[in-house]
């Protein structure tokens, strides 16, 4: 091996060490801190690359992280329709359509079935798979709680409508942290909204059609609950509830809400349109006129 093989591949220290230690006449001694320099400027520039190529690859690094989120958020965001009701007939019927992601209900929902809530839970859970909504009706923070780990027992795709009060913020904010999902009930605001969020909330259900029967434009707290949650990226999804018409539901698709949960008739006058009606009656009186082999 001659000097220069031998120093080229040496770390800069152990040049200069050998260096100080080695026999050499002037020239030789010369033309070595020349290459020394050399090597040491070539070295230099290397690292300031190197140091380059790191920045640039932590930069990738970071837009690529950015983008691949963007790409989950555009591809997860879908609209989904619940059925809001405790009826297992309706459930079944709009089932089969194969249109419900899941199905919400509330004391009054269960009332109106006149069967007990239990049943009502166990048999709808067995038919939609899909977020199930059942609610507490203790008034304090413990006892929502106490009803919200029992009704999770039932099934792992139930979620726990509480009110949103101050007693319901705790609840939700204590059922986040044990992994139980929550549907902030009876939201009228989107300050109401904000805190809900902040607690954890899983979902949140501001009522528009008891606030479009008291004269305030319901839809609009909606469309300000949408731009708060993205403008933050609050992982609460919004299910607009109380819709009285299908007007509701596509409004609340374009506003960029989560999930419309919609009564059996809304469903129903969804499907169903006049124009339909008489294009398929006239489809088969034509064909009825249609020469048969
Ligand atoms: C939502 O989760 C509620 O059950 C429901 O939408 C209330 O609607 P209402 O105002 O028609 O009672």
């Amino acid at each position: 091996m001659n000097s220069g093989e031998f120093f080229s591949n040496k770390p800069l220290s152990l040049k200069f060490f050998s260096v100080d230690r080695l026999c050499m006449n002037s020239d030789e001694e010369e033309s070595f801190k020349k290459q020394f320099k050399d090597s040491f400027d070539q070295e230099m520039r290397l690292e300031i690359v190197k140091d380059k190529v790191d920045e640039i690859s932590r930069k990738i690094d970071f837009l690529e992280k950015k983008l691949n989120n963007t790409k989950k958020t555009v591809e997860k965001k879908k609209f989904m329709i619940f059925l809001d009701t405790a009826d297992v007939e309706e459930i079944r019927k709009a089932h089969s359509w194969g249109v419900i992601d899941g199905v919400t209900t509330n004391p009054t929902l269960v009332c109106k079935t006149g069967r007990s809530f239990e049943e009502c839970i166990h048999e709808i859970v067995n038919i939609v798979d899909g977020p199930i909504s059942a609610e507490v009706v203790s008034l304090d923070s413990e006892g929502m709680v106490k009803e919200a780990r029992e009704l999770a027992k039932i099934h792992k795709n139930i979620n726990i409508k509480i009110p949103i009060t101050p007693e319901g913020l705790k609840a939700i904010k204590i059922l986040s942290k044990e992994g139980i999902k929550t549907n902030a009930t009876l939201c009228f605001s989107a300050n109401q909204a904000i805190l809900v969020a902040k607690a954890g909330a899983t979902f949140v259900s501001p009522f528009i059609g008891r606030l479009d029967d008291i004269g305030h434009e319901g839809m609009q707290v909606v469309r300000d609950i949408v731009q708060i949650y993205k403008n933050y990226d609050f992982k609460t999804k919004v299910i607009v509830a109380s819709i009285r018409h299908p007007l509701h539901v596509i409004e609340a698709a374009k506003c960029g809400a989560d999930i419309a949960t919609v009564p059996f008739d809304v469903l129903e006058k969804m499907v169903k349109h006049a124009l339909t009606d008489v294009g398929i009656k006239r489809f088969l009186d034509d064909w009825a006129k249609v020469p048969k082999k």
